[in-house]
């Protein structure tokens, strides 16, 4: 047996054309294109890299997106003042603050500044709560999401409801959130972490995997149940020859691939989804902000 690769390409695809829909939608009803800003501050190289990326999907799916370059120099409170001017501003849907921020700021600080009906990345304390308990309609996190939908794709229409996962990882952006989200779809979770004893000896009881260390192909065969779904959400660059680096995830895929029912690769796995499921939430902060009516674009994926 083989694991199938969860292509993450082709489903960020799909629901970017969906979220293209709704944002056409969103524009023929408010006469304006949904609207995300973007805030970095200073030169981060991976951080420069990923903005580019997320603006270039936004205008190719029919957002108005721009990103705003503040200087390393840039205090806090100049930061704060920012995101309140967006906050104000009723033409403005969606506000990304790009992580990691230089030392000098406190990312708590800034998330917290966010108005919650604005906050596209799903990480101030509202969005949390709300994704915690079951109360209101939270914006998640892209990335926690993006490994859900590609879950779900990987499961076909069998149910998450009664299936065991584990989830190595417990931050706030990915572990949590997505711990939370599959335990929302009736699985049954456990989180593993840096000083958890024995991960692998829990990880072969799950039936869905999802690697979130940032330790390169920590994951090898030993971790795996025969048939799982593993979603690796690593991005790590290993050092190679010629000096360039080659990224490789968490996951050991070519161990695992002979175990494993499906596998995600790295790169061209949960990578694509996070931006599209960005796109995807502030299409419905738009929508949501402005009274109107427009189907979650990845419902039904
Ligand atoms: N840096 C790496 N991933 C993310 C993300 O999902 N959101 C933000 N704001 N910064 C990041």
């Amino acid at each position: 047996m083989t694991a199938d690769l969860i292509d993450g390409k082709a489903l960020a695809a799909d629901l970017r054309a969906r979220v293209a829909d709704a944002a056409a939608a969103f524009e023929t009803a408010c006469g304006r294109k949904p609207c995300l800003r973007v805030l970095l501050v200073g030169d981060h190289p991976a951080s420069q890299a990923y903005v580019r990326s997320k603006e270039r999907a936004a205008h190719r799916s029919g957002l108005d997106s721009t990103v705003e370059r503040l200087s390393a120099e840039t205090g806090q409170a100049a930061l704060l003042a920012r995101i309140a001017a967006l906050n104000a501003d009723g033409g403005v849907d969606g506000i990304l603050v790009q992580l990691p921020l230089p030392a000098r700021i406190d990312p708590e600080a800034v998330i917290a500044a966010i108005d919650p009906a604005k906050d596209v990345d799903g990480f101030h304390p509202v969005n949390a709560g709300r994704l915690m308990t079951g109360l209101g309609t939270p914006l998640v996190p892209c990335t926690p999401y993006g490994c859900l939908l590609l879950i779900r794709k990987a499961l076909g229409t069998a149910s998450l409801a009664g299936r065991t996962a584990f989830v190595l990882g417990r931050s706030n952006i990915v572990g949590k959130p997505l711990a939370l989200l599959l335990l929302a779809a009736d699985a049954t979770v456990t989180i593993g972490h840096s000083r958890t004893a024995d991960p692998a000896c829990l990880a072969r009881r799950a039936d869905i995997l999802v690697a979130a260390a940032g330790r390169p192909h920590l994951v090898g065969a030993d971790w795996v149940k025969p048939g799982a779904v593993i979603i690796d959400v690593g991005i790590n660059r290993i050092p190679t020859e010629d000096g360039k680096g080659r990224l490789v995830g968490d996951v050991d895929i070519a161990s695992v691939r002979p175990i494993a029912g499906s596998v995600t690769p790295v790169p061209g796995g949960v990578g694509p989804m996070t931006i599209a499921v960005l796109l995807r939430n502030t299409v419905l902060a738009a929508a949501a902000r402005n009274g109107v009516s427009i189907a979650d674009p990845a419902e039904g994926l």
